[in-house]
C-alpha cells in the first residue's frame, strides 16, 4: 500500500468559500499547497471520513483533471473507501448532485467555475456539496474557511496518476477508484421526470431544435440525452465538444454570449426551439423562433404546464423564486393555490423548501430553473421540461408564452446591469438607496406602497439574511429592485430590476424597454446612477 505522507504548509489568506465555492483564477490554484490546503480544510471540516464515498467531477476546464489527481490522493491518504469520479472528470453540477443522491455518498467535490471562462489565464473554482446533493451551508463553508487558516500539514499518498478515461474500479493506496459513466445516471433520472415518447414523436414528425453546449460540460449530456435518446437529427447539439477553455468563449447562456445560438434561431426558415447551458450545466436560456423567453417567464410557463410532464402529473407542492425574479411564477401558485415562495438570490436558498416538501419548482431570474429532483439549478432539465410541454401542446414557444400573458398578464421585466463600476461608489449608491424613506411619495404616475432593503426568514429553519437587495415597490405592484452582484470579479455590478405589471394583452407586444421606459428613468433618478457612477446606459439589458 502506498505511503501516506505528511506534508508540512502554511495557511493562505482568502480561501473563503462564496456561495457556489472557492473560486479563483487557475495560476492561483496552481500555487504549491493552494488546492491541497483548501481540499484539506474541506476533509477536516466535513466529519469521520472512514470508510465513506465520495464523489468528483468538474466541468472539463483547464486544470480540472491535474486538480481531481491530487484530490484522489488525499481522499485515499484521508480514509475515504471510494471516490467516483466522472470518466475524463466530467460531471456536470447538476449531475454531481444526481449521483450523490442515488448513490447516497458523503457528499461530492464539484471543480467549476460556472459561467467564467477557462483556461491558463481564467477562473477555477472547487466546491464541496453535501450528503444532500447541495452546496454546503454556511456553517460548513465557514468551518472550511476557519479551518484554512490554521492548517500546518496534509496528508497525501505517493502513488501514479489514476487512468480516468477508462470506466471500471482500480485501487489507488487502500481506497478505490471508480470511473463511471458521468452521463448515464443523470440521463435515466431525466427519463423518469420526462415524456421521452412525446419527445421523440415530436422530433420524428419533423420538430426541430439546436443545443448549444458553449464547449462546456453538457456537450455529452445534451448528445446522449436529445440525439441519442430522443432522436433529435445528429448537429442538433452546437459546440458540443467539451473543450479547456470553451473554444476562448465565455460559457454562460444570456442573448450576449450565446450570440451563434441566438443567430441559428432567427428568420423564417430556424427551428422551433433553441436553447443553451453553461459552462457547468446549472444555467439555461431558453428560445422560441425569433422569441425570448425571460428566465422569469420560463419558471412560470413551466409551473403552470407541470402536470404535462410525468414526474409532476400530481401537481406542485409550491413555487419558490428569488426575490429579484418577476412575480409570474407567484400568479401561477395563486392560481393553483399552492405557496408562492420568495428567498434572496442564491439558489442555496431553496434548499431547505426543497427538502421540507415545501415548493417543488424553483427558479431565479439569473438563468436558473429547477426542481426537487436535485438540489441545484438545473439547465438541461428545463431545456427537457420545455421539449415536454411543447410536445404535447403542439405549439409554438412564442404561442404558448404569448396565451400564458393573456391568462395571467404579463409582468413586464427587464434587467440593467452596470458592470465594473467603482466599488466605493457602488456601495455609496446603495447607501444612498437604503436611507430612502419613500412611502406615499408619488414618482411620475407611480405611488410608492413601500420600500426597504429585503430581509428573508427561512419558513424551515429560522435562520435570518439581511439587507438582500433593495426594494421601491408601487401601489400598482411594479417595482424596481436594486443590488449589488456577488459574483462580480471586476470592480462592482450594479444590478437594476425592472417588472411592471401589464393586464391588458393588446399591449403584450410592447418590446420590454419601451414598456418600462418610465419605471426606468425613476430608477436611475432614485439611484442617481450616473452622478455616482459616472454611467449614463447600463453595459448588459437582458
Ligand atoms: C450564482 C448563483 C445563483 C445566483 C447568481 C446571482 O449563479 O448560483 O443562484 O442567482 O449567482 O448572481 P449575482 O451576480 O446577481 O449575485
Ligand atoms: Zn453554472
Amino acid at each position: 500500500m502506498a505511503a501516506v505522507k505528511t506534508i508540512p504548509t502554511t495557511p493562505f489568506s482568502g480561501q473563503k468559500p462564496g456561495t457556489s465555492g472557492l473560486r479563483k483564477k487557475v495560476k492561483v490554484f496552481a500555487q504549491p499547497h493552494y488546492l491541497e490546503n483548501f481540499v484539506q480544510a474541506v476533509f477536516d471540516s466535513i466529519g469521520d471520513l472512514g470508510g465513506k464515498t465520495l464523489v468528483v467531477g468538474g466541468d472539463g476546464r483547464y486544470h480540472n483533471r491535474t486538480a481531481i489527481q491530487t484530490i484522489l490522493k488525499m481522499a485515499a491518504a484521508s480514509g475515504f473507501a471510494k471516490v467516483m469520479v466522472g470518466r475524463g472528470g466530467i460531471l456536470s453540477t447538476p449531475a454531481a448532485s444526481c449521483v450523490i443522491r442515488k448513490y447516497k455518498t458523503f457528499g461530492g467535490i464539484i471543480l467549476s467555475a460556472s459561467h467564467n471562462p477557462g483556461g491558463p489565464d481564467e477562473d477555477f473554482g472547487i466546491k464541496y456539496n453535501i450528503p444532500a446533493g447541495g452546496p454546503a451551508p454556511e456553517a460548513i463553508t465557514e468551518a472550511i474557511y476557519a479551518r484554512t487558516q490554521e492548517i500546518s500539514s496534509y496528508k497525501i499518498i505517493e502513488a501514479a496518476d489514476v487512468d480516468l478515461d477508462t470506466i471500471g474500479e482500480r485501487g489507488l493506496g487502500g481506497m478505490t477508484v471508480q470511473v463511471f459513466d458521468p452521463v448515464a445516471d443523470y440521463a435515466e433520472l431525466m427519463e423518469s421526470l420526462f415524456d421521452f415518447g412525446a419527445i421523440r414523436a415530436a422530433f420524428a414528425a419533423g420538430f426541430r431544435m439546436k443545443f448549444d453546449a458553449m464547449h462546456a460540460v453538457t456537450g455529452p449530456y445534451a448528445t446522449e440525452i436529445l440525439e441519442n435518446r430522443l432522436g433529435a437529427p445528429k448537429g442538433t447539439v452546437m459546440n458540443g465538444v467539451p473543450l479547456e477553455d470553451f473554444g476562448h468563449g465565455h460559457p454562460d447562456p444570456n442573448l450576449v454570449h450565446a450570440h451563434d445560438l441566438v443567430e441559428a434561431l432567427t428568420g423564417a426558415g430556424a427551428p422551433d426551439f433553441g436553447a443553451a447551458s453553461d459552462g457547468d450545466g446549472d444555467r439555461n436560456m431558453i428560445l422560441g423562433r425569433d422569441f425570448y423567453v425571460t428566465p422569469s417567464d420560463s419558471l412560470a410557463v413551466l409551473a403552470a404546464n407541470a402536470t404535462l410532464c410525468p414526474g409532476y402529473a400530481r401537481g406542485l407542492k409550491g413555487i419558490a423564486r428569488s426575490m429579484p425574479t418577476s412575480a409570474a411564477p407567484d400568479r401561477v401558485a395563486a392560481k393553483l393555490g399552492i405557496p408562492a415562495w420568495e428567498t434572496p438570490t442564491g439558489w442555496k436558498f431553496f434548499g431547505t423548501l426543497l427538502d421540507a416538501g415545501k415548493a417543488t419548482f424553483c427558479g431565479e431570474e439569473s438563468f436558473g430553473t429547477g426542481s426537487d429532483h436535485v438540489r441545484e439549478k438545473d439547465g438541461l432539465w428545463a431545456v427537457l421540461a420545455w421539449l415536454n410541454v411543447l410536445a404535447v401542446r403542439k405549439q409554438s414557444v412564442a404561442d404558448i408564452v404569448t396565451a400564458h400573458w393573456r391568462e395571467y398578464g404579463r409582468n413586464v421585466y427587464s434587467r440593467h446591469d452596470y458592470e465594473g463600476i467603482d466599488s466605493a461608489a457602488a456601495e455609496g449608491l446603495m447607501e444612498h438607496l437604503r436611507g430612502l424613506s419613500l412611502k406615499g411619495e408619488r414618482l411620475g404616475t407611480y405611488t410608492v406602497a413601500f420600500n426597504d432593503d429585503f430581509a428573508y426568514t427561512d419558513p424551515v429553519d429560522g435562520s435570518v439574511s439581511k439587507k438582500q437587495g433593495i426594494r421601491v415597490v408601487f401601489e400598482d405592484g411594479s417595482r424596481v429592485v436594486f443590488r449589488l452582484s456577488g459574483t462580480g470579479t471586476e470592480g462592482a455590478t450594479l444590478r437594476v430590476y425592472i417588472e411592471r405589471f401589464e393586464p391588458d394583452a393588446t399591449k403584450h407586444h410592447l418590446d420590454p424597454q419601451v414598456a418600462l421606459a418610465d419605471l426606468i428613468t425613476i430608477a436611475r433618478d432614485l439611484a442617481q446612477i450616473e452622478a455616482r457612477t459616472g454611467r449614463t446606459e447600463p453595459t448588459v439589458i437582458t
